[in-house]
């Protein structure tokens, strides 16, 4: 069991049943909202710390206020860039994210009795961020998510080569990938929402890809607190891409405990089995009796010691599901054509808090915190053991680029890499 916290009595109705919380229309116009933001951004909103302060938005029936976006200095980064951290808050979430990385340090969510608690993992400083250490903790993943064999690959008859981090491969887009750039941010919000538009140009031949990558990220978060990942990118040179977001969830709370009672499900009939290295093989195995089959919720911990080859690989659960779509998820020059399809969708029992995640990509890696060992202090104070909290990252499939088999992640000037995830928190 995780632990849940007890500091506070959830209010029942006589029937026994928990209150429900009921979320607020949004209340400002277009025009208030975009005064407010236009007024907020470049001047100082205190919160009290990493996680703390800011609007409470976690009262029953009280969900929250009008949507606003606003900003403050978070330190710099290791080349002395000045760091911008900017709180979103609508729907009754808010989230805390930060122009290094696109990080999202903080979302803090109303559980079913409207107790709002930081639901992801994350640092307190830009340093921890910045360390080697650091296993991605809520990171925009660029330009290309999750594994390249070898770091390497042949595009148009041209060989490229990236630089090694994890082993043999290249993982997350190389040593210096997007997750530790400095981002240039703005609020875009339209009515009823908090949004904040991400831009960042990587150069050709950054970490060893091809072509000047122009790249847009999008956090929106609507009136029901549901949040929209929204990523877009072109290429001036034929290059490979493949964008992720990498935020750790721990429904029960930052700090609590581990993610093994949650219950998971995932559709999707098949998955890619790895390699040691944590390569797939080109296959896309049935799920069909295996410790993979999340087809029908399932708690994470049921299975997860089981022995089976892929889950000793992995030391536990970090593999890359296909998604079965109604589209088929290819990219054939944009994904805009692709729908958002209903991916998975995680339920914390104790908390009742289910979050819902929906992609137009046709793959999901879920990794289930296997990596994280006691040595990494978080936003709470305490230390992160295995388990603490788990990532499902939106995608195509890893190491595409040498797998002829499987989506194209190939980007070619004129064509617009545009792919949308969205994140939705119930009670
Ligand atoms: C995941 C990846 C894991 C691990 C983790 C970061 O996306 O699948 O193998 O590298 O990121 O620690």
């Amino acid at each position: 069991m995780p632990e849940h916290p007890t500091s506070h009595v959830p209010p029942v109705e006589p029937t026994g049943t928990p209150v429900r919380r009921r979320r607020w229309p949004f209340l400002a116009g277009p025009a208030v909202a975009l005064a407010g933001v236009g007024l907020l951004a470049g001047t100082l909103v205190s919160p009290a710390g990493a996680t703390g302060g800011g609007t409470d938005p976690g009262h029953p029936g009280h969900p929250g206020g009008p949507a606003t976006a606003t900003v403050e200095p978070f330190g710099t980064a290791p080349d002395g860039t000045p760091v911008e951290r900017w709180t979103l808050t609508n729907g009754g979430v808010t989230m805390r994210v930060l122009t290094y990385g696109g990080i999202i340090q903080t979302l803090e969510v109303p559980d079913r009795w409207g107790q709002a608690e930081n639901v992801v993992l994350g640092f307190p400083d830009v340093a921890g961020y910045a360390a080697d250490t650091d296993p991605y903790f809520g990171s925009i993943i660029g330009r290309y998510g999750n594994r390249i064999a070898a770091g390497a690959f042949e595009l148009d008859g041209a060989s490229y080569q990236l630089p090694l981090n994890d082993g043999p491969n290249t993982l997350h887009g190389g040593p210096e990938g997007f997750d530790d750039r400095v981002w240039a941010a703005k609020p875009v919000g339209g009515e009823g929402e908090a949004a904040l538009q991400l831009d960042l140009v990587s150069p050709a031949g950054d970490q060893g890809f091809p072509g000047t990558l122009t790249t847009t990220v999008t956090y929106r978060l609507d009136a029901e607190g549901a949040l929209t990942v929204h990523y877009r990118a072109t290429t001036d040179a034929p290059t490979v891409v493949n964008l992720t977001q990498h935020s750790y969830f721990n429904l029960a709370g930052e700090g609590s405990g581990t993610i093994y009672d949650h219950e998971l499900q995932i559709a999707a009939s098949g998955y890619t089995p790895v390699d040691e290295t944590l390569i797939p093989t080109g296959e896309v195995a049935p799920v069909e009796g295996t410790p993979f089959d999340f087809r029908t919720p399932v708690a994470i911990g049921e299975r997860i010691r089981q022995a089976d080859q892929q889950l000793l690989y992995g030391q536990g659960y970090d593999h890359n599901w296909a998604l079965d779509r109604e589209d088929d998820g290819d990219r054939e020059g944009s994904d805009a054509e692709d729908g958002l399809e209903k991916a998975a969708v995680l339920h914390d029992p104790d908390s009742g808090r289910t979050m819902t995640v929906s992609t137009t990509e046709p793959g999901l890696q879920f990794y289930s915190g296997n990596f994280l060992d006691g040595t990494l202090v978080g936003t709470g104070g305490g230390a992160y053991r295995q388990g603490d909290g788990l990532a499902l990252e939106t995608q195509h499939f890893p190491d595409s680029p040498n797998q002829p088999e499987f989506p194209s992640t190939e980007l070619r000037p004129g064509e617009v890499y545009d792919s949308t995830t969205v994140f939705e928190f119930d009670d």
